[in-house]
């Protein structure tokens, strides 16, 4: 079964707000784990505009799960992922004015950094998870740098002005996909996923990990964050029945 990973930024944005101490996304990640999340995410950005330090501290703390980081690869950044040892780490672009992340990691033209990042990463027992967009060149550079996973950015299946560029962008993580499986890297999949959206993407390929925070905590906003995880699961569950029904 394809687990859930909720990414639980957007309930410190609205904390960070008025810097205050609510609410609080150590109490949302428990909540969502109530509902069903199998994996709790977190971007600590350089700019600590949404997720602190702290959070990360007790998450480490609380989450019996899974606990994903999402980083770039600044050293101040590396160093306190090495010091809080989450189980797995996404290594993200960041650009500081960037609403949410843009493209997916080059890792083409940052190979050398990116060896050394790794490694020092998956030596101290965290697994690397790359987020990249589906190109060839990028998921072979991703194998190259010893990476285990990689996360196919699917924001342009999600932006997708009609069915038929949808479509498109479906047969590009598909082929992704494949490239990534036959390099032996695990693939996992997120960005810019909706109630609406996910359905034709459970159904078109088999990621072992979905990664989702916008639409999910937008929807909690109006029916709290357990009940919006679980309906979210149960979406993902009865799409993913439909696919093996449909290939039997
Ligand atoms: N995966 C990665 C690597 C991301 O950077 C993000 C955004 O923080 C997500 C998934 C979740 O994207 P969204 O908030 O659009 O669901």
């Amino acid at each position: 079964m394809i687990k859930l990973g909720v990414n639980i930024d957007h309930v410190a944005t609205i904390r960070q707000a008025r810097k205050t101490f609510e609410p609080d996304p150590v109490t949302a990640a428990s909540l969502a784990t109530l509902g069903g999340a199998d994996i709790i995410t977190v971007h600590l950005r350089e700019d600590r505009r949404h997720i602190q330090d702290r959070d990360v501290r007790l998450l480490k703390e609380m989450v019996f799960t899974k606990l994903n980081l999402e980083m770039s690869i600044a050293q101040e950044i590396v160093d306190i992922a090495l010091e809080i040892k989450p189980e797995q780490v996404t290594l993200v672009p960041e650009k500081r004015h960037e609403v949410t992340t843009e493209g997916g990691l080059d890792v083409v033209s940052q190979k050398k950094i990116l060896i050394d990042v790794v490694k020092r990463l998956t030596d101290a027992n965290i697994v690397v998870s790359l987020f990249i967009d589906p190109e060839e060149h990028q998921i072979s550079a991703s194998r190259d740098v010893g990476a285990q996973y990689i996360e196919l950015h699917t924001g342009n299946y999600a932006n997708a002005a009609d069915d038929a560029s949808m479509h498109r962008m479906i047969e590009k993580l598909q082929a992704g996909m494949k490239t990534a499986l036959k390099l032996g890297l695990r693939v996992n999949a997120g960005h810019g996923l909706t109630y609406h959206n996910i359905g034709l993407l459970v159904e078109s390929i088999d990621v072992e990990e979905l990664h989702i925070g916008h639409s999910i905590i937008s929807r909690a906003v109006f029916v709290g964050i357990q009940k919006a995880v679980s309906e979210m699961k149960e979406l993902i569950f009865k799409h993913y029945l439909q696919k093996r029904q449909n290939t039997q």
